[in-house]
């Protein structure tokens, strides 16, 4: 019995919500497994009501479940940064998921912006570190709202942090098993003592355990411009946070943009959760447009976690079967051709 924590959240989040479930019902029943879901409203709505963003008592609550699963978190009313740091990286720091995964695989029958590239080129994993970098809060505001003004923002890493991501991202590289090969990715000739850790924990570990696992270096800027031009040299790829923020956009749209992409934060010793990476979108919500294959997608990984490999495995199978239908038109939101609901009817039909 698996035990479930929902967190639809804003916008467009409980729409695509509702379809992962939809999906995970008629899994669970192939399959045979059984689950218990709980729903917790924080969010926008919440907060505008009562201030509370993800109270402390939620967060020990959370930590009792086996895995939750995030529709989307941002409020058009709620100033920037509420909800964010109040919900989302409150989870993500306070149950210390410090893997935040996201593949970067272009399913077929789905558009790429590249010229010349197919599924064959665009596969390959970012683990992007979660809880350090810029993401901490460290630093802050001085003599706010005169000349003199000085605001910081502390990039903080930590060669456990970096270790245990550098690790985590060696054991996925040799899990994978197709190139074995894994990438760096840092500023090492600008942000020296940053990169300096980075690369010490990347090759201390690798010299030491992953001897099997070829390992590449590769500057943030560099590896931008390479996403685009060369996709297929990448296999797996680890970085520090922001800069992972950002190259997994990029990995996203080569991917088929936001409404297919899914990621998980991860603690491999703990609870995980596990949303699409698109926002909230609250100009499509209520509309039945918003494509839900992110969220079924995020449920997929979700299984593939709980260890429900067969699910997880035909939840995949299905969302393909639903591309190759060519019923789906297009990943984005009001040009599928078809609505929320008959998308995520179509995948549960096909698990
Ligand atoms: C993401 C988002 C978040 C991040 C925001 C909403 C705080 O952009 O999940 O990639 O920066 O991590
Ligand atoms: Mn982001």
């Amino acid at each position: 019995m698996h035990r479930i924590a929902v967190i639809a959240g804003d916008g467009t989040g409980p729409e695509v919500t509702d379809e992962a479930l939809k999906v995970l019902e008629a899994v669970g029943a192939a399959e045979g497994f059984t689950y218990e879901l709980t729903k917790f409203d924080f969010g926008g709505e919440r907060y505008l009501k009562t201030g509370e963003t993800l109270p402390d008592e939620a967060l020990e609550e959370l930590r009792g479940f086996d895995t939750i699963f995030l529709g989307a978190i941002g409020h058009p009313d709620v100033p920037p940064g509420v909800l964010e740091k109040g919900i989302l990286l409150k989870a993500r720091f306070g149950l210390d998921q410090y893997i935040n995964l996201r593949p970067v695989k272009l399913y077929p029958n789905v558009d790429t912006p590249l010229k010349d590239k197919g599924p064959e080129e665009i596969d390959f994993v970012v683990v992007r570190e979660n809880t350090e970098g810029m993401y901490t809060g460290m630093g802050g505001v001085q003599y706010a709202g005169t000349d003199h003004e000085v605001s910081t923002q502390i990039h903080c890493t930590t060669y456990r942090g970096a270790s245990r991501a550098v690790r985590y991202a060696f054991d996925l590289t040799r899990k994978r098993n197709l190139r074995k090969q894994l990438h760096l990715v840092a500023k090492t000739n600008v942000l020296t003592s940053v990169g300096g850790t980075w690369w010490r924990a990347f090759n201390e570990i690798g010299d030491a355990e992953y001897s099997d696992v070829t390992r590449e270096y590769a500057h943030v800027d560099a590896a931008s411009m390479w996403f685009v031009k060369n996709p297929e040299w990448f296999d797996v790829i680890v970085t520090e946070n922001l800069f992972g923020d950002i190259i997994t956009d990029i990995g996203a749209i080569i991917s088929g943009g936001l409404g297919i992409s899914a990621g998980g934060n991860i603690n491999p010793e703990g609870v995980s959760m596990f949303e699409p990476i698109g926002g909230s979108a609250p100009k499509y919500e209520g509309q039945d447009v918003i494509n839900p294959l992110a969220a079924i997608n995020a449920m997929h990984m979700l299984l593939d976690h709980l260890g429900e490999t067969t699910a997880a495995t035909r939840v995949e199978a299905a969302i393909v079967g639903a591309l190759n239908s060519g019923q789906i038109k297009s990943m984005s939101a009001g040009r599928m051709g078809m609505g929320t609901k008959a998308v995520g009817d179509l995948v549960a039909s096909l698990v």
